[in-house]
């Protein structure tokens, strides 16, 4: 078992009969999913997931899991992704996948968010080997470039997988990915992004994690967070 499957299967413990529970997108999230499934075939399981992106959704359904649509959610007792780098303080950058709204969503109305991953996600700052994901209105891109460019940033639209278009998100906007000249701290380049009109979602979540489950040569890793943003918002 490789340590990102581990850490899914400890989440997954926390599981409780009743629960609803959101499920992110990616390969932790996809290990997380099978063993929520497995969990339910084989101990009774009762729980209802809701997913952060079709993929995520069309697995889950195809093992069994039962799902709501996002429209039925008003509440959620967990949401368990994983990330792209985890900061120190547990900031993380994420959304190398392009479904940012749904993701920052969920983790944001969760009771508890549980982050899943390997040891080589940890990074001393964000932003140290990925540029910042960007989800920006289609009309809107021109004139946001300007703002991130006279704050430091350079970059562009992401290509789609056949690279012979831009990359869409599932409400129809554009990714961009930007990367920073100078040195910004997340708390600043979260506010920044977050007051740029045309920006529709990014990918630095700030005080959004309350736990980070890191996978170390076989051994699981917890990291809590000592507070964040998202406690004094919780529904
Ligand atoms: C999805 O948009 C992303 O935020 C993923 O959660 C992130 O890229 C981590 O993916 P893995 O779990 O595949 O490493």
């Amino acid at each position: 078992m490789n340590d990102k499957e581990l850490v899914a299967k400890h989440a997954a413990k926390q599981v409780a009969d009743g629960m609803l529970v959101g499920l992110g997108t990616g390969s932790a999230a996809n290990y997380f999913i099978e063993e929520l499934a497995h969990r339910s075939r084989e101990q009774g399981l009762k729980m209802t997931a809701v997913a952060s992106s079709v993929a995520s959704a069309a697995k889950a359904q195809q093992l069994g899991l039962t799902t709501l649509d996002f429209e039925q959610v008003s509440r959620l007792d967990l949401y368990v992704d994983g990330a792209d780098e985890v900061s120190p303080e547990l900031t993380l950058l994420k959304g190398q996948g392009a479904d940012l709204v749904r993701e920052k969503l969920l983790a944001t109305v969760g009771a508890q968010f549980i982050v899943l991953i390997e040891a080589s996600k940890l990074v001393a700052r964000i932003g140290q080997h990925f540029a910042i994901p960007i989800e920006v209105m289609p009309c809107a891109w021109q004139l946001v470039k300007k703002q991130l460019e006279a704050s430091g940033g350079h970059g562009d639209l992401r290509q789609n997988a056949n690279k012979n278009g831009f990359a869409i998100s599932s409400h129809g906007s554009l990714i961009a990915d930007i990367s920073f000249d100078r040195h910004i701290d997340a708390k600043t380049l979260n506010e920044t992004l977050n007051s740029i009109p045309g920006i529709v979602e990014h990918g630095i979540f700030y005080g959004l994690a309350t736990t980070v489950l890191v996978g170390i040569n076989g051994q699981v890793q917890e990291r809590q967070a000592i507070c964040n943003n998202r406690r004094a918002n919780r529904i």
